[in-house]
């Protein structure tokens, strides 16, 4: 058997395993990368595209600025509506702060580049991943690539490998503690090269159901409209959408959209979900593996990047002989930030969504939540402060 050896084995090479990688490099620790697919495949994959303040700077020390300093669109606010309130955030103003509107998918191309000058080894195409001597000082990750079986010797092991990877089940199960809450409604989303409808992004709570107005660039946008999780994409013309989004947004916004053809469509539901604890031995899991929020407060990429933060100082310390204090509270460290991100990411969801068969109740809360945030800057702090992100 092939036997490769390292200071710390990333599984998965998304944006999490990468930025993980790229830092850990640049403080002098080893990585190899094992990815299941092909880097075109990963590049293809089109997720949400807000960063938090703290995740631009952590980009910034990873050494991954230029392109995003040059194409990404600093946000000052976003607007929170229904049929009746327009509410402003005003990030800026409130919070002193602001977010960065640059997309996941860029982040990962520029962290693919940064990876590619360090010359970091990073295995595409590798399958039937396993993981072993977790309890040992040196473990091993075993896998398939090119048609042979090889191991990966290491000190650590970082799992970065999304909720359906193999890291979070490599914890026994009497060992792990799962929080879920599943939505019974999905986001159908599509990409458009055409002008964003607004210069901020609009989340919409109208009686159609919801609507997000989102943006790449000054002539892409990303929009979204809530949808039954029994509909398919192809359920949706890109006629059907326009109609159904333009209902959603205020009509003052509506007058003013601009359409077009749609260069990507897809369906993706809204989960919440947490795995306790983040650490297993050697093994760390970060990002997705061990956590998912339903897409409403943009916190997902921004969530991975805290993680990452904690694990790449805890675990330079552990490789450099400096003590292993950081990654005994690794897992604690990142579950107290990971908890609130949850609550925001959940209550934003309850906010702006229509259930299906809820009461009256339930729409008057929404109401009154909106009515409370259209008139109290305090409540306009705190959507603010969690929306911009807390601090690592
Ligand atoms: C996106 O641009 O894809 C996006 C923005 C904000 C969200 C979710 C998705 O809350």
């Amino acid at each position: 058997m092939t036997t490769l050896t390292t200071q710390v084995a990333i599984i998965g090479g998304g944006p999490s395993g990468l930025l993980l990688s790229q830092l850990l490099n640049k403080s002098g620790v080893e990585t190899v990368i094992l990815e299941r697919s092909t880097r075109d495949h990963v590049l293809s994959r089109i997720r949400a595209g807000i960063l938090e303040w703290g995740t631009v700077e952590l980009l910034r020390a990873a050494g991954v600025d230029a392109r995003m300093d040059r194409e990404g669109i600093p946000h000052d606010g976003c607007y929170l509506t229904d049929d009746e309130l327009m509410v402003h955030i005003d990030f800026k103003e409130l919070t002193g702060k602001q977010v960065m509107v640059y997309g996941q998918t860029e982040v990962t191309a520029d962290l693919y580049n940064a990876q590619d000058a360090m010359g970091t080894t990073v295995l595409h195409g590798v399958s039937d991943v396993s993981i072993h001597d977790l309890d040992q000082s040196k473990s091993r990750v075993e896998f398939t690539h090119e048609g042979e079986r090889k191991v990966l010797e290491c000190l650590y092991v970082a799992g970065c490998d999304g909720f359906h990877g193999v890291s979070r089940k490599t914890i026994p199960e009497e060992t792990r503690r799962e929080f879920e809450r599943v939505y019974p409604f999905g986001w159908l989303g599509i990409l458009s090269e055409t002008p964003p409808v607004n210069d901020e992004l609009i989340y919409s709570n109208s009686k159609h159901g919801f609507a997000l107005a989102s943006m790449r660039n000054e002539n892409l946008v990303r929009y979204y409209v809530q949808v039954p999780l029994s509909d398919k994409v192809e359920d949706w013309s890109d006629q059907r959408f326009w109609d159904e989004f333009s209902r959603r947004i205020p009509s003052e916004a509506a007058n003013r959209l601009i359409t077009g053809p749609s260069i990507e469509k897809s369906i993706a539901p809204l989960r919440s979900f947490v795995s306790e604890p983040l650490r297993w031995g050697n093994l760390f899991l970060v990002g997705d593996s061990a956590h998912i929020v339903p897409p409403t407060g943009a916190k997902g990429l921004n969530l991975a990047a805290s993680d990452v933060f904690y694990l790449h100082s805890a675990l330079t310390e552990a490789v450099t002989g400096k003590g292993t204090g950081g990654i005994d509270d690794y897992s604690s460290k990142a579950l107290a930030r990971i908890w609130k991100a949850m609550r925001f990411s959940w209550q934003m969801t309850t906010m702006l969504h229509r259930f299906d068969g809820e009461d009256a109740f339930a729409e008057q809360m929404r109401k009154a939540t909106l009515d409370h945030l259209a008139h109290s800057e305090t409540a306009r702090r705190d959507l603010a402060e969690n929306y911009i992100g807390l601090p690592f």
